[in-house]
């Protein structure tokens, strides 16, 4: 057996699987904070209470774990977390990331790194504590990723009290698919881009492992293969590892962990509701957007994983339905019952200011609003056009960056809806596969560890449920992209 351990936004989920057949043996969960700004113990809290959840690890020969991506997390020469982690959805640097962008240009940043920074990328919230908490950025004498710190310590490490091993900051993994998440870690070369990390927190840095321990450098987690098994749990920590060894995988983003979960393959697109939506394809070429709508993020197979994001998915749906007092399912009803179009009803969704396009102040609005459209049923759609319309926007620029799109994979919670699935099939121009429910980064993390168990990436199978068939009407987005424009031309 092997298991995924998915720690994200909201929750951290365990998968452990047959590595023979790819089934699912046990599952477990456990909830996280609530906030943007999160101490990473209760991270660590969470991951324990999930593997209790899911039965220990009895059985279990190796583990990996993806997490949500470019949290920042600083740690102190002691292996103490340094404040709390700033989470991809926290805005405050939006305006650490202009400076960044009008000082080394968008187009430069984009060729160096693979992405123009915005504010949910680590190397913005790095310039932000520069700016605005000078003691604490002195205090750093080393700068993870959620998954990275977790993996840190399964192993053992950790600062006086937590860590069996002590906080040696040299032994801080993680993967190239994270790693592209920072800001200074180059997709192209393969490597740190240091001048890139001094640039927003005035100080100089260097790989974990590598020579030249001036003080004052911070370190930055080695990057791994992604097959590496780059140590064992300890263990003193989990139950049932006691006197065994279980292998620890490098770890990934939680993006691209789905990628391996789904088994997505060149010409895939994967379009993920959830928290965030996300929409990325498998690649075998850096992309470089210097318009910074496609992040060009590495994957965590030795590919890349061209990538669009926006901040405002499936809680459209819950903000939406809860203003119309409905349940899910009759959301779905109401939505359904409407026209294509919304009778010209338009929901520009920027509830939350949006990532892509990088508009971190906007607010949300209704267009099109008559009398006549003004009905319930119309409000239901009209929520779902305007989500799925800006992850089709973001869509499109992933195939206008290269990458062919033969299909496209509908997953995370909202997927399941059949008025998402049925408006997904007017929006988007290439054939819909819906995977059956279920935890995709996880699996992709356990897919990780059986890889690095014994050096083969198993080939486990997808279930799919019937997806319409692709009925695409135009309306929807050309009448979308006149109220967006309106929109980003006022904020
Ligand atoms: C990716 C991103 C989100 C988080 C969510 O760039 O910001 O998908 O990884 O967990």
């Amino acid at each position: 057996l092997v298991a995924g351990v998915d720690s994200s936004t909201q929750s951290c989920k365990v998968v452990v699987v047959d590595t023979g057949t790819g089934r699912t043996v046990r599952t477990g969960s456990a909830p996280h904070p609530v906030g943007t700004e999160v101490d990473p113990s209760a991270w660590w809290d969470a991951v324990l209470a999930a593997l209790h959840d899911a039965g220990g690890l009895a059985e279990v020969a190796a583990l990996a774990v993806a997490g949500q991506q470019h949290g920042m997390v600083l740690l102190d020469s002691s292996g103490e977390v340094v404040r709390p982690a700033l989470l991809w959805n926290d805005t405050r640097s939006a305006a650490a990331a202009g400076d960044l962008v009008a000082e080394l240009g968008a187009a430069e940043l984009a060729r160096r790194c693979g992405s123009v920074p915005v504010a949910s990328l680590t190397i913005t919230k790095l310039r932000w504590l520069r700016n605005n908490e000078p003691e604490n950025a002195a205090r750093v004498a080393a700068v993870a990723l959620p998954h990275d710190w977790l993996s840190w310590r399964l192993r053992g490490y950790g600062p006086a009290g937590q860590g069996p091993l002590g906080p040696d900051l040299e032994q801080l993994v993680t993967d190239r698919s994270d790693a592209s998440g920072t800001g200074y870690w180059s997709p192209g070369s393969g490597s740190y881009d240091l001048g890139l990390f001094e640039a927003a927190l005035g100080r100089p840095a260097r790989e974990a492992g590598t020579p030249g321990r001036t003080p004052g450098l911070a370190v930055l987690p080695r990057v791994a293969c992604p097959s590496e098994p780059v140590g064992t749990l300890h263990p003193d920590l989990v139950p049932g590892v006691a006197a065994r060894q279980v292998k620890l995988g490098a770890g990934a983003g939680d993006n691209a962990a789905a990628a391996l979960g789904l088994g997505a393959d060149k010409g895939d697109v994967v379009v993920s509701i959830g928290t965030s939506g996300t929409v990325f394809a498998v690649a075998d070429a850096p992309a470089c957007d210097p318009s910074g709508t496609v992040a060009g993020f590495a994957d965590a197979s030795g590919g890349f994983l061209p990538i669009a994001v926006t901040l405002n998915a499936a809680r459209v749906i819950s903000s939406v339905s809860e203003l119309l007092g409905t349940t899910f399912a009759e959301f779905a009803e109401l939505a359904i019952a409407a026209q294509p179009g919304s009778a010209g009803v338009v929901l520009v969704p920027y509830f939350e200011g949006e990532r892509t396009p990088n508009l971190p102040d906007a607010t949300a609005s209704f267009h099109g609003l008559s009398i006549a459209s003004t009905t319930r049923e119309n409000f239901a759609r009209a929520a779902i056009e305007g989500m799925l319309c800006g992850l089709a926007d973001g869509l499109d620029a992933i195939a206008g960056t290269g990458a062919g799109i033969q299909r496209v994979l509908l997953i995370g919670g909202a997927a399941q809806n059949p008025a998402v699935q049925a408006v997904a099939a007017q929006i988007f121009n290439a054939p819909l596969a819906i995977p059956a429910p279920g935890e995709y980064v996880a699996r992709g993390a356990a897919v990780q560890a059986a890889w690095a168990l014994d050096g083969t990436r198993p080939a486990w199978p997808l279930e799919t449920a019937a997806a319409p068939v692709r009925d695409v009407r135009a309306v929807i987005r050309e009448q979308y992209r006149a109220a967006q424009r309106q929109v980003a031309s006022h904020s």
